[in-house]
Parts: C-alpha cells; structure tokens; sequence
C-alpha cells in the first residue's frame, strides 16, 4: 500500500486504504490525515521536474497544484484528476503594507488568483479528484463562502452534483453568488457554521454524500500546494515566517504537514515559522494554544465577526495546527475588527486588496512585531486567502464611513477613500482636481 491515511490520534495511528471513504477514524474519532510512502532516492530531481513543467500545456502541469504531483500521489495515478489549472498565484511585495507592519520587507502569496478566487481551490481540485476516483456522484459542504465556491465549481466542471449549506444571512455575497452561478443546490441553514457542520456530517452518512469540507484529508493534501508553490517562487529560499489567517484551522494544517514533509524530504532545509491570526470576536484557537489545560478546547458558541470566512468558534482541525505551532515554533495571534478593516484597506492601498479574512494577516503582524516576536528585518510571506471581489458590500461600507462592527458599533475609516459626486461640468470637476 504506496498511500494510505491515518489516524491522527497518536495513541490509536489506525490504519485506513485511501479508498475508503472516511472522515474520522471508526476507532476512535480522531481526526484523519494521508500518508505518502515517497520515493525519497527520486526526491532530489523533483526541483528541477517541477520547474520544467512550467514549460509545459498539459493540464497537469500547467497546474500549481499537480505540477507538483509527486508530493499528492494518493490516487493510483493521475487519470481521474479535476483541475481548473488551479494555484500558480503570485508572490507580491507590498512596500505600503510592510511600512504598516513595521517590517522592512513583505511579500504577500495572493491565492486570491485562483480560478474561483480562493486558496479553497488548491484544496478542492484533490477533493474533486477523490471523488472522481471512487466514482461518486453528490458532494456537499458546509461552507463560510469560499470551500462553497470552489466545491460547485469543481463538481461543476467534472459533472459532480454539488449541494451546499451555508449559515443564512453570513455569507459574503459575491460568495454566495459564485455558488449559484456554478448551479450548486444552496441551502442556507438557520445555524452558525460549527452547528452545520455537525449536521451536514450526519447527512453525509445517511444519504450517501461525499463530504468537502476540510475534515476531508484529500483536501489537506491538496493544500500544501500552497505552501511548495511559494518556495519554488523564492528558489527554495525558505522565509522566517508564513502567516495566515486561521478559522477551521485546515489550511495551517496543510501547510504544516507539507513544510515537514520537505523538510524530511531533505528539499529545504529549516522550517518557517507559522503565525495564525485569529479575528478577535472567533478566537479559540488563541486562546486554546495559552491555556495549560490541552485536553479541553475553549469552543466559542457565538463567533462573530465581519470577516465572516473565520467566524468559526469550533474548528475542526484544531489538534494538528497545534501540532504543526508547535513543531514550527509557531505563534498564534488575534485582531479585532478595527484592525482588520484598517489593514485591509494598506493593502488595497498596495493595489493588491484582498478579503477581510485575509488581511488578518497584516493586522497580526503589526502586532507581532510591535510586540517584539517578529523581528523588522524578518524574511515574512504572508498569505491573502481571498479576492478583494469577494465581499465589496464591507469594502464600500469601510470607504464611505458607514461600516458597523457585529455589535452595531461604528467602526473608523481610518484610509477611508469616499467617492464623490460631482456635476456633469468640466470646470467644476477641473476645480475640485485643482
Ligand atoms: N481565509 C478565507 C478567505 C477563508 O475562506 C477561510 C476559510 C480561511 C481564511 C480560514 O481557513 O478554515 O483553513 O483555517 N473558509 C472556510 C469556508 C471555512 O467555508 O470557505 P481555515
């Protein structure tokens, strides 16, 4: 057996053939993740496999995700692969945003740039692999907007019926949008995220349905993507630190096990250290990593915040981004609502943008280094999850000085960029742009 998964438990490690379908170990509910035996004597030309590829139109390899297939070879080979020509996502340097930080450099990876506009997407075009693979028919998620997004576009481009459930009136709308768009069955729960979760687990068992959610280690797997790709864009060149946003904690998890997977595989050297932000109103994981007790997690029942794509109090994969902090001498760190906004708008500023979520990342730095972890001459890639395009109803409400916190509390458009309304009259408009 080349690839399997596995139980995450340390004290159970069961044993599952990667054909089955499973989202929890069925000995003791721990979570579950892949195992690849790699062949490590080829591992030493994979670099330069990777980086030829980029030459080539097939599919795969015009793929950023399946350019570097060796590290996801899960599958008995490769003929059942969904792709859109997912990842190959920029690397950008926001000059504005680092002076904001107070860092010389940093270099956001804009997965953003991904075909329905989300690092979900590097995840999804696994998921939907599987799928294919075990000749399965309905997918469904539960979703904050974007694993939505991502799902019913990929089970729409390789004849999967997707159904979503999303938590009614929580969801960005250009979110919700793209899933109707790509003719997914949409049912929007009267329940927050965490809640339907747990319901849309039950159904998934009763009607036979393949779950997408980040339970699903194929989606992990296809994650770390995130992370190779950007070290083939620095040259391998490992940086001090990657941060990222943190809401069910699958994608630090991703990067995580990838980065560690690397590293055994002798293609880098060190690891980054990971930052996780949390939005301060959804901040569990925040809390969980300073408290003593590990055996309890601090759940939040009601979550809130605008930045709705982490508005999770109970995430799933809580226990391997622990493992993965850890291992990386990691850091957890949370923003409020304020923060966010504010840092959301440098990097717009930087003719970047991203979605609320994302711009978590910069709002944790600027705490990170005033707090002296980060130091101002680190080596710092921070990660924009989402497209600005996103969720435009909180962008306009920030620049036109209306945007309200979830408590109704006005919030400060401190890089308010209002719009103005003038007369069809060339003089006039010539003297107001002096
Ligand atoms: N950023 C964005 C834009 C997201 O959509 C999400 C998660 C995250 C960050 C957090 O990533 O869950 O791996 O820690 N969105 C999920 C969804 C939950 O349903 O689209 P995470």
């Amino acid at each position: 057996m080349s690839s399997r998964l596995v139980c995450f438990n340390p004290d159970c490690r069961a044993e599952y053939a990667s054909t089955e379908v499973l989202y929890a170990c069925t000995k003791c509910g721990g979570l579950l993740e892949a195992r690849i035996d790699y062949d490590r004597a080829a591992a030493a030309g994979w670099k330069q496999l990777w980086r030829e590829r980029r030459m080539s139109n097939a599919p795969l390899d015009a793929s950023g995700v399946w350019r570097y297939r060796e590290m996801l070879d899960l599958f008995d080979g490769f003929e059942h692969v969904v792709t859109l020509r997912e990842g190959n996502t920029p690397l950008l340097p926001g000059a504005k945003a680092a002076a904001y930080g107070g860092l010389d450099h940093v270099v956001f990876k804009h997965q953003g740039f991904n075909p329905t506009g989300s690092f979900k997407d590097n995840g999804m075009t696994c998921g939907a692999t599987q799928a294919k693979r075990l000749g399965l028919k309905r997918v469904a998620c539960v979703s904050t907007g974007n694993t939505s997004a991502s799902m019913a576009a990929y089970a729409a481009t390789s004849g999967l019926d997707p159904i979503i459930f999303i938590p009614n009136g929580n969801i960005a709308f250009g979110k919700l949008s793209q899933a109707l768009d790509y003719g997914a069955k949409t049912l929007q729960v009267e329940a927050n995220f965490d809640q339907i979760l747990a319901l849309v687990r039950e159904l998934a068992d009763r009607l036979g349905i393949y779950l997408l959610n980040s339970v699903n280690p194929f989606r992990i797997e296809g994650q770390k993507s995130i992370v190779i790709e950007m070290l083939d864009q620095r040259d391998w060149k490992v940086p001090d630190w990657v941060v990222l946003p943190g809401g069910n904690l699958g994608n630090v998890s991703a990067f995580g096990k990838g980065l560690r997977e690397l590293l055994d595989l002798g293609l880098i050297d060190k690891l980054p250290r990971l930052a996780v932000v949390q939005a301060a109103g959804s901040a569990p994981f925040y809390d969980y990593v300073r408290q003593d007790d590990k055996a309890h997690f601090p759940t939040v029942t009601k979550p809130e915040t605008l930045a709705t794509a982490i508005k999770i109090g109970d995430p799933v994969s809580y226990p391997k981004a622990l493992l993965e902090i850890e291992t990386s001498g990691g850091v957890v760190e949370r923003a409020n609502e304020q923060e966010i906004a504010d840092a959301k708008a440098v990097i717009g500023a930087c003719g970047i943008g991203c979605e609320p979520a994302s711009a978590a990342t910069l709002a944790g730095i600027k705490k990170l280094v005033a707090a002296g972890t980060m130091r101002a001459d680190a080596d710092v890639v921070a990660v924009l999850t989402g497209n600005v395009l996103k969720d435009p109803d909180y962008i306009y409400h920030y620049h036109t000085g209306v945007l309200k916190g979830p408590h109704g509390e006005p919030l400060t458009s401190t890089f308010g960029n209002k719009p103005t309304v003038v007369p069809n009259d060339a003089d006039a408009i010539a003297a107001l742009l002096g």
